[in-house]
């Protein structure tokens, strides 16, 4: 601890922004469960699991994680070491699976239907409920005003499919519906529990997707926001997600539910009038709602906008209510962002992961000036 802060004061003195970030900077007060649970999370050093074994924590569960023993998380890495840690490997060896009991099972690192099929087999008998994390992707293609979680899902992806992006998203879709599919087989109905988030941001974020809004407005001056006036949006933060899993676990609530938000229909223009107040600093937001033009200029999307045409179309009209009715809420916006800024800066976030995204040569962030400058000259 003294080291790091003797590294921090350093790097505060040569003005880095770098600051430490430990799990008390990231968590309110939460009162205990009324019954502890224990909990084993297939995964759970990523992005999802750190702020599920927080507040898990908070509530009085105990907590086992199964990996390899290769990721380690950006936040809550302190709280490791109240973890009971098995390794293995859902390709190969789930030796370290066939003793123990647990109250709930939480799937977070499926990325193959078969790794669930034969997770939630061996564990069907020692283990109450099997939490599936699972995602919208299931409605791809996205060609619906609106879904719920009645609508049909494909189990499988179309042979014929040319575009290599295309084929990825059928590809994940097919294998998240899948794997619900062998969750509800093996565990039955009344013992399964399916999430299927949006896209998630926040703090310990590996996928510098959302980022680019954090950093954005931060530094304020003229910024960006792409499409029309009507074209929605769907995230939610990552710790809402995380939390709402852990309650739905201590009440036992089976089902199926799509993890969307905000809790209200919002625009993309919307979204960027509220997160620009994230900050004290001008920012002016200049709106490009031309789609030929932001073709042109190579932004198809910038998430959580993803222009909403062809198999896109409602990507960002996922229903929330029954997700809602169960106990899902929504941080304030603002605070999510400054809070994932925090993050992005603090030390547990390496300068050159900072730099690969911040410094990425042609990069929407790197060219946003010239865009701009095309879109007056455009306007002209
Ligand atoms: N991020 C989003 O916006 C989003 C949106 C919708 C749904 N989702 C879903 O949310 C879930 C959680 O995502 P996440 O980013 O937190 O985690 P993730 O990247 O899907 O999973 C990583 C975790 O799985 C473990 N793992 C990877 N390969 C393994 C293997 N062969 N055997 C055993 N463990 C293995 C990793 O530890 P080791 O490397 O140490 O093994 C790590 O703990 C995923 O299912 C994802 O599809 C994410």
């Amino acid at each position: 601890m003294l080291k790091s802060r003797r590294k921090f004061l350093k790097k505060s003195s040569i003005g880095l922004l770098s600051i430490p970030l430990l799990s008390a900077g990231l968590l309110s007060f939460v009162p205990k469960a009324s019954k502890p649970l224990k909990i084993l999370i297939l995964g759970g050093t990523s992005f999802l699991g750190p702020h599920q074994i927080a507040y898990a924590i908070q509530r009085g569960h105990q907590i086992t994680t199964f990996t390899r023993g290769k990721s380690k998380p950006t936040v809550h890495l302190d709280l490791m070491d109240k973890v009971d840690q098995l390794i293995g490997d859902r390709d190969s060896d789930l030796s370290a699976l066939e003793k123990g009991e647990w109250d709930v099972v939480i799937d977070n690192s499926g990325r193959k239907t078969a790794w669930t099929e034969e997770s939630a087999n061996l564990l069907k008998e020692r283990a109450g409920i099997y939490m599936y994390t699972s995602s919208t992707g299931v409605f791809y293609p996205y060609l619906q005003d609106s879904v719920d979680e009645e609508f049909p899902v494909r189990l499988t992806a179309p042979d014929q499919i040319e575009n290599e992006e295309e084929k990825m998203e059928y590809w994940y879709g097919a294998m998240k519906a899948s794997s619900e599919a062998a969750t509800i087989k093996a565990f039955g109905k009344d013992r399964a529990v399916i999430v299927r988030p949006t896209y998630m941001f926040g703090p310990g974020d590996k996928t510098n997707r959302f980022i680019y809004w954090a950093i954005r407005f931060k530094r304020g001056g003229n910024v960006m926001v792409p499409g029309k006036t009507e074209d929605r949006v769907q995230y939610i933060d990552v710790r809402d997600v995380a939390e709402w899993m852990i309650r739905l676990a201590e009440q036992k609530t089976a089902g199926t539910f799509n993890a969307s938000g905000p809790a209200k229909t919002q625009t993309m223009i919307k979204f960027a009038k509220e997160a620009k107040n994230s900050f004290d600093v001008d920012t002016k937001l200049v709106q490009i709602d031309d789609y030929e033009f932001l073709k042109k200029q190579h932004v198809p999307h910038l998430i959580p906008w993803i222009m909403p045409v062809g198999k896109n179309y409602g990507s960002a009209r996922i229903e929330n209510k029954k997700a809602i009715g169960a106990g899902m809420t929504f941080r304030d916006l603002k605070t999510s962002i400054r809070e994932t800024q925090e993050w992005w800066i603090s030390e547990t976030v390496s300068q050159s992961r900072r730099d690969k995204f911040e410094l990425k040569p042609g990069s929407v962030l790197q060219r946003e000036k010239d865009i701009l400058a095309s879109w007056a000259a455009y306007n002209k």
